[in-house]
């Protein structure tokens, strides 16, 4: 009985316990946010410990503000499963939010409306669906971090995040985010940190950025490349570190002396351009500054003792080591400048002279420049006034590009000028007062000649400029009849100017446009027509004639005398090689240039071989790269049909490997084997990826592998290339190419991808380590073949070091960049055309056997940097197959690692 009254005086107790905790918690903590935790618990499929009960303010992790609200849930790194439920944001007093580094999965929390939400973590989770409103209405927001979140699926940063007007830090590297940085930057005055690497943001920087207090602005490594000018750099004073490597930038480096803070600036791998400006190098704060593989112009830069730096060996920097450039080198880029530095004059204009193959460009023997050719470029920018240095021009043609503001006065001072075209522009301001020997074009231009007083609109005209605006007026009402007539005329023109350039003799000197205006009488023509100029009839378009045979360093025909007077009437002594298709002579024009010239033997010329002549042409006059041979020009003749090629004083590689003691060579060290290996690499992965089309080459082999003083190597031979189709996929194609060279699935099926020339590659590879060619008759029959020979030899490190070529002198620093190359070669040969890497990962897998560079100061930020990167391309395929395990082991694979 006793017992019994005790027992249920326990339970009475219980039962009293129970509702005093029920009313206390009721108390304590809202019912909502009990309810929403004890769902988040459910949630998470492995609660942390103390996770249960009714008291979620006690609860580990979990805090809750003085109106029992819960204000804090802190869980990082827990190894927490499971998902977040929906209704978080129903925690209405919800203040910060950590779940970094856990399993979590499923959708992500909509956050939206917890004006009270100032910090988020949620780094290193695998969440997999991103709500519509996530982050609207945070207006309290000062910390958000989503980085490393990869299986996200796409998702843009939301505008909505522009409510909150407090933040600090927006971190989402690695998280999956597509589409434009939103121009939304005017909204934070507080943000420092925005990093946003290794995601796929396309677009440019916004110009919210301007003026921002951002410090820290990590942008590397997005999948296809942000993309623009780097100019809202030049505001953004605040700034402490940029990382913008492996992306797709152009223009210059602005002038960034305000940003006194600045230490450390990342801009390798985009395809800047120009000079590296003065206020870049003499930055106070500056520590570290990767600028490699970029275009970039100029003297090299003089940073200080303390500045790490890395220029690469890519840039077209004027000299080998600081200094300035050429008189005429610093004045052309000056006008390249004033132009904002246009990509194919910074790929072209290497060196520091200006009459050695640069673009557009032309010099007399003297090597003054004669010529500048910038017509029909589409080009932004200004007339620079620096022209004016060069004091031997006769001919600048600007035409038909969209140059605004004046023609500077400087130019009236040009003595030798006797061209200037700057039609189809929107030039304006008044008209310089030119010498009478000069033949000035300014049609097209809405502006010119209105000598605008300042800040009038234009569209008053004053005295001066009545007959300009006349001859503008007809034209525009009669336009589609004058593209006729000019169109017409032109076609006339260029059948004379062909016949013409045919029938001079050899005294015809093509690279100078000018000398074709030569006689009197044609001085005298120029001069008539000069004086009506104004008019705009077509007779006017006769002085146009000199125009034609201006050598700009692109494409053009030459005429057969020219070719047979610079190579001796094609001696025997003037040889350089034999091809398949006919011999190879070097040649010297009158500049000094020197030409390699292809005659293709005309018994030859079936069908075939003119096919191959037309698809070369047609494919070299798109691709340029510095590790493609450039083409200067061709002459078809009826039945002789010849190639102009850069001269290449080195020869082939295949000399140079296999003939090297008859030709009185040194054999080749490694360092530059792998050189140009790399070398030929890029310019593959160019043809396969940089060029606007897709090329594959087709014939990859050591005598299509030409070398230059430098032993640098440049790829030859295009004539077998086929344009690839869009997407790179396979076409049925004649079987073209080199025995020994070519990859099994080709040879079998005549079915080509770029993985083809991945193949070739590596057989070139095999060579470089062998010195033995890819056919070897003359060896026993286990040995003939090079690629199933070598590539039993790499299952065994010791019979590959008992194969290399005997000229090779192997110390172990030595051997070890040998056999990574070695593997690499096999990975390239590998039977199936799906298990070959791209070429951009063969680049990524050489450079750093080139490149020796090694930063030495410790990674700071969670976002690793992989200085082998070569190409922002690269990126993109390295991550496509970074989830094969193969792929990813042979290259550098750990290069984003989340700690905190
Ligand atoms: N641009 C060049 N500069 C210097 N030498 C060249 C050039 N082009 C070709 N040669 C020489 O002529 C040889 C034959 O060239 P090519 O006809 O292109 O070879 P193939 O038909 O075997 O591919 C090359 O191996 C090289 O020695
Ligand atoms: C992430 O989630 C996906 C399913 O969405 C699952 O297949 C994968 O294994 C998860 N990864 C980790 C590391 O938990
Ligand atoms: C990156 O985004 C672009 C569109 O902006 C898309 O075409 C491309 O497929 C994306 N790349 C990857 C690897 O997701
Ligand atoms: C052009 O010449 C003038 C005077 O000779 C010189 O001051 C100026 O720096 C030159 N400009 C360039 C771009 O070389």
């Amino acid at each position: 009985m006793n017992g019994n009254r005790y027992k249920s005086t326990i339970i009475l107790y219980d039962t009293l316990i129970s509702i005093i905790t029920i009313t206390a918690f009721l108390h304590y903590v809202s019912a909502d946010d009990a309810t929403i935790m004890a769902a988040l618990a459910k949630s998470l499929s492995s609660h942390p410990s103390g996770w249960v009960g009714p008291k979620p303010c006690k609860w580990q992790g979990v805090d809750c503000d003085s109106s029992g609200k819960i204000s804090s849930i802190s869980l990082p790194s827990m190894s927490l499963t499971g998902q977040i439920p929906s209704n978080l944001n129903q925690l209405s007093n919800l203040k910060s939010l950590h779940l970094q580094n856990n399993f979590l999965s499923g959708p992500l929390p909509s956050l939206s409306n917890l004006a009270s939400l100032q910090d988020v973590n949620l780094d290193g989770n695998n969440f997999s669906s991103v709500p519509r409103d996530f982050l609207s209405g945070l207006t309290s927001l000062q910390t958000f971090s989503i980085n490393n979140n990869s299986n996200l699926p796409p998702w843009i940063i939301p505008e909505t995040l522009k409510d909150s007007t407090s933040l600090v830090s927006f971190n989402a590297g690695k998280a999956n985010l597509v589409g434009q940085i939103p121009d939304i930057f005017g909204s934070f005055p507080s943000l420092q940190n925005l990093r946003l690497s290794y995601n796929n943001l396309t677009g440019s920087l916004p110009l919210s950025f301007s003026n921002s207090g951002i410090q820290n602005l990590l942008l590397n490594n997005q999948m296809m490349g942000l993309s623009g000018t780097i100019d809202v750099l030049r505001t953004m004073s605040q700034l402490t570190e940029v990382w913008l490597h492996v992306n797709k930038f152009s223009g210059p480096i602005p002038d960034l002396s305000s940003c006194r803070e600045l230490y450390d600036i990342q801009l390798r791998d985009n395809f800047l351009t120009g000079v590296i400006p003065e206020s870049f190098t003499k930055l106070p704060k500056l520590k570290t500054a990767m600028l490699q593989n970029n275009v970039f112009q100029g003297p090299q830069p003089g940073f200080s003792n303390g500045v790490q730096v890395n220029l690469g060996t890519s840039n077209n920097f004027c000299n080998p080591s600081p200094g300035p450039c050429d008189p005429q080198v610093t004045t052309l880029l000056e006008v390249a400048g004033a132009l904002d530095y246009p990509m194919v004059l910074a790929q072209s204009w290497k060196g520091n002279n200006p009459c050695q193959n640069w673009i557009h460009i032309s010099c007399d023997v003297k090597g003054s420049v004669t010529v500048i050719n910038f017509a029909k470029q589409n080009w932004f920018g200004t007339i620079s006034p620096a022209i004016s240095n060069l004091t031997e021009i006769k001919t600048i043609l600007l035409n038909d590009n969209n140059l605004t503001s004046t023609i500077p006065d400087s130019l009236t001072s040009l003595k030798q000028l006797q061209l200037l075209d700057v039609s189809n522009n929107n030039l304006s301001g008044k008209i310089p007062k030119f010498s009478s020997g000069v033949t000035l074009k300014t049609t097209g231009n809405t502006y010119i000649g209105i000598d605008l007083p300042p800040n009038s609109p234009p569209g008053s005209t004053s005295k001066g400029a009545n007959n300009q605006s006349r001859a503008k007026n007809g034209t525009n009402s009669s336009l589609s009849a004058w593209v006729i007539v000019v169109s017409v005329v032109a076609a006339i023109l260029v059948v004379l100017a062909l016949c013409y350039a045919k029938k001079r003799s050899a005294k015809y000197k093509w690279v100078n446009g000018s000398e074709l205006g030569n006689s009197e009488k044609e001085n005298e023509a120029r001069k008539n027509v000069k004086s009506t100029s104004t008019s705009e009839t077509p007779i006017r378009s006769s002085s146009e004639k000199i125009d034609y045979h201006v050598y700009d360093g692109g494409n053009i025909m030459i005429p057969i005398e020219v070719l047979r007077e610079v190579t001796n009437s094609f001696s025997e002594n003037n040889i350089l090689g034999r091809g398949g298709f006919g011999v190879v002579y070097r040649g010297q024009l009158h500049d000094g240039t020197r030409i390699a010239v292809k005659r293709m033997e005309s018994n030859i010329l079936s069908n075939k071989g003119m096919n191959e002549f037309k698809a070369e042409i047609e494919v070299l006059t798109k691709v340029r790269h510095r590790n493609l041979v450039a083409l200067h020009g061709f002459c078809d003749n009826g039945n002789e049909r010849l190639l102009v090629y850069e001269y290449m004083p080195q020869g082939s590689l295949g000399q140079h490997l296999f003939h090297w003691d008859e030709s009185g060579l040194m054999p080749l060290t490694w360092n530059q084997r792998v050189t140009i290996a790399l070398d030929v690499a890029r310019g593959v992965e160019y043809l396969h990826s940089l060029a606007q089309q897709s090329f594959i080459h087709r014939d990859l082999k050591p005598t299509n592998i030409l070398l230059g003083d430098d032993m640098r190597a440049k790829v030859s031979d295009f004539g077998l290339v086929r344009s690839a189709p869009d997407g790179k996929y396979s076409v049925e194609t004649r079987l073209a190419g080199t025995f020994g060279y070519l990859a099994p699935e080709y040879a079998a099926t005549g079915r080509v991808t770029t993985k083809v020339d991945v193949f070739a590659f590596g057989v070139v590879l095999m060579e470089i380590i062998t010195g033995r060619k890819a056919l070897e008759d003359s060896l026993p029959d286990d040995q003939t073949h090079l690629v199933p020979w070598f590539r039993r030899l790499i299952q065994y490190k010791d019979s590959v070091r008992a194969s290399l070529d005997p000229t090779l002198q192997t110390d172990e620093e030595t051997f070890s960049s040998i056999w990574q190359v070695a593997e690499l070669a096999g990975y390239c040969t590998a039977r199936e055309a799906q298990q070959r890497p791209d070429m951009s990962h063969v680049v990524n897998a050489l450079s750093p056997l080139v490149d020796h560079w090694k930063p030495t100061l410790e990674e700071e930020e969670s976002f690793g940097v992989d200085f082998n990167m070569s190409l922002p391309q690269a990126l993109q395929k390295w991550k496509a197959n970074e989830d094969t395990p193969s792929s990813s082991s042979m290259f550098t694979s750990d290069f984003y690692n989340s700690s905190n």
